[in-house]
This record gives structure tokens, C-alpha cells and sequence, in this order.
């Protein structure tokens, strides 16, 4: 088959979101498909809020077999899709779509399994008994809270901005482990194990703002957030002399290797494409 008859006849995948242009899925979801001879095509799609319904409603009438949700969409994806896996229930967020034989959707959430997948066997990090603190309580944090407390940490604390935010979020998932909430002020040590940037801050060239003390020469400071070069808060962990700083691309690739599994029932090898992004990192 030529190439462009191989395209046409490619099973239809995408990312929803808005904005959605600086998107790696494309290059991620491509790069899966080459290794695991899969015939498909991922494209991405600029929705603004007011359209989701409508516009995702479509693209699945169209053909399109199955989708990534981002920013702003998530919590609408919850809503929209006929059933939910058990995880995305949980976190009442949408991240994969799949269209299923009987022309369901069937919503999932793979942002926590990629986070913590990028911890533990990327990373070597161990979860179970630590201190863990989480910056944020927006849409990427409420993914996470489920797969993060199943390792059984010795605290989850969640700083907002907004303190009511982390408030509704520690309620929300007290009965999944020990977890308590706090706005930025009055965040304290003893220095925490992991720190994990959940805040949109970095897309706006800022890190929250938090006091001293919480960071120490054995803190891993993990911002969700990706991009090349430091984000404002891996350049303050670092200012703090932390163990180790990461950035979000091996979340980012492993919520992709989950969602591809989910769709085509294989599961690609991150490693070559952690491998071909650490040139963009
Ligand atoms: P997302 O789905 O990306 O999490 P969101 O639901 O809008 O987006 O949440 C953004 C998070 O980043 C919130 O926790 C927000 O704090 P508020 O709840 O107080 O709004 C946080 N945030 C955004 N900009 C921030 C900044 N400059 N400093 C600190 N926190 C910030």
C-alpha cells in the first residue's frame, strides 16, 4: 500500500483541548504507532469550551475511533462520555475516550497511572510511607490523587492558592489515605519527600510562591508541567539545593503509552520516545 492510501485508510485518533497547538502527542502517538505497526493517524483538534459537546460528539460520528481530552475538557469529557472506568469516576476527569463496538463512549483517566508510572519505573522512585506535597488543586491534581494515595504515602498534604480548592479536594479523597490541605502561607516543614507542581503557574512564567524549609538535599521536585530548559519551579528547587528535579515528559509519554493500550490493546515501549524527547527537554 502507498502512503497515501495507507493514510486513508488509517483508524482515526486525537487530541481535543484548547489551546492544543504546542501539543507532543502527535509526535508521541506516531512515533508508538511506526513501532507497533499500527495503522493510525492522530491529529489534534482546537475545541473552545462552548463546543466540546458538539464538536467531540462529531468527530466521533465521523470515524474517529478514539480521543485524548486536555485542558479545558476534562471534567466535560466526565460528563459527556455513556460510562466511566472505576479511576475516572474517581476523579470525576476524562483524559481518553474510546468508542466502543456498541457505539458507547467509554471515558478513562491514564493521568495518574502516567504519573506515577514515571516515578516509579522511570524515576526508581518508591512511593509507599513518604511525605508528598501537591502544589495545586485544579483538574491535573484531581487525576493524580487516586494512584498516588494507592501507594500508601505516609501524608499527602495539598497547597492551593485558593485554600477552599484544596479543601473540597482533601474531602473528597479522605477515604483513600492520609491527606489534610493548606494554602502556601502556612506550609511548614520538616522538608517534604516528593513535591509535585500541579499549578498551572509555569504556563504563566511563575512558581508559586512558598515559604522556606520545605526542600532539602534529598527532595525530589516534580513539575507536571513540561517544556524545554527549567520551569520556574524546578529553578527554585534547585535555588533550594533539592535531590533531584524532574519535568512532566515522562508523565506525558506514559499517560500516552496507557491510552494507546487502551485503544489498540498493545502497549508500546516508552523508552525510544523518552529517549527521542530528552533532545527537546
Ligand atoms: P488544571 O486543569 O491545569 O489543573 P485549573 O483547574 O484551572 O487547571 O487549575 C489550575 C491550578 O493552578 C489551580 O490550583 C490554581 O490555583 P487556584 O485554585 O487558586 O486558581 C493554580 N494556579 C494557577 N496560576 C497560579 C499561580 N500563578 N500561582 C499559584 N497557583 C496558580
Amino acid at each position: 500500500m502507498n502512503a497515501a492510501a495507507e493514510s486513508a485508510s488509517a483508524d482515526r485518533y486525537g487530541l481535543v483541548g484548547h489551546p492544543v497547538a504546542h501539543s507532543w502527542s502527535p509526535f508521541i502517538h506516531g512515533l508508538f504507532a511506526k513501532a507497533t505497526a499500527q495503522n493510525l493517524v492522530y491529529r489534534l483538534f482546537d475545541v473552545p469550551p462552548g463546543d466540546f459537546r458538539r464538536e467531540t460528539l462529531r468527530l466521533f460520528t465521523s470515524g474517529v475511533r478514539g480521543l485524548n481530552v486536555t485542558v479545558p475538557h476534562k471534567q466535560a469529557a466526565a460528563e459527556l462520555v455513556n460510562e466511566l472506568t472505576p479511576r475516572a469516576a474517581r476523579a470525576q476527569a476524562v483524559n481518553t475516550i474510546m468508542l466502543r463496538e456498541d457505539t458507547t463512549l467509554l471515558g478513562d483517566n491514564t493521568d495518574g497511572v502516567g504519573l506515577t508510572c514515571d516515578l516509579e519505573q522511570n524515576m526508581q522512585l518508591s512511593l509507599g510511607g513518604k511525605r508528598i506535597l501537591m502544589l495545586g488543586a485544579g483538574g491535573a491534581v484531581r487525576g493524580v490523587l487516586g494512584p498516588l494515595l494507592e501507594r500508601e504515602p505516609l501524608e499527602v498534604m495539598i497547597a492551593n492558592r485558593t485554600v477552599k480548592r484544596a479543601q473540597s479536594l482533601a474531602d473528597e479523597f479522605a477515604d483513600l489515605g492520609t491527606i489534610d490541605y493548606c494554602g502556601f502561607d502556612d506550609l511548614k516543614g520538616p522538608p517534604y519527600d516528593l513535591i509535585v507542581n500541579g499549578t498551572s503557574a509555569s504556563l504563566q512564567g511563575q512558581s508559586p510562591a512558598l515559604p522556606a524549609g520545605l526542600v532539602h538535599e534529598n527532595s525530589i521536585c516534580y513539575d507536571m508541567a513540561y517544556g524545554r530548559g527549567h520551569t520556574p519551579f524546578t529553578l527554585w528547587a534547585k535555588s533550594l539545593h533539592a535531590g533531584r528535579t524532574s519535568k512532566g515528559w515522562g508523565m506525558l509519554v506514559e499517560q500516552a503509552a496507557a491510552s494507546f493500550m487502551i485503544w489498540r490493546g498493545i502497549r508500546p515501549n516508552t523508552r525510544p520516545v523518552l529517549e527521542a524527547l530528552a533532545q527537546h527537554a
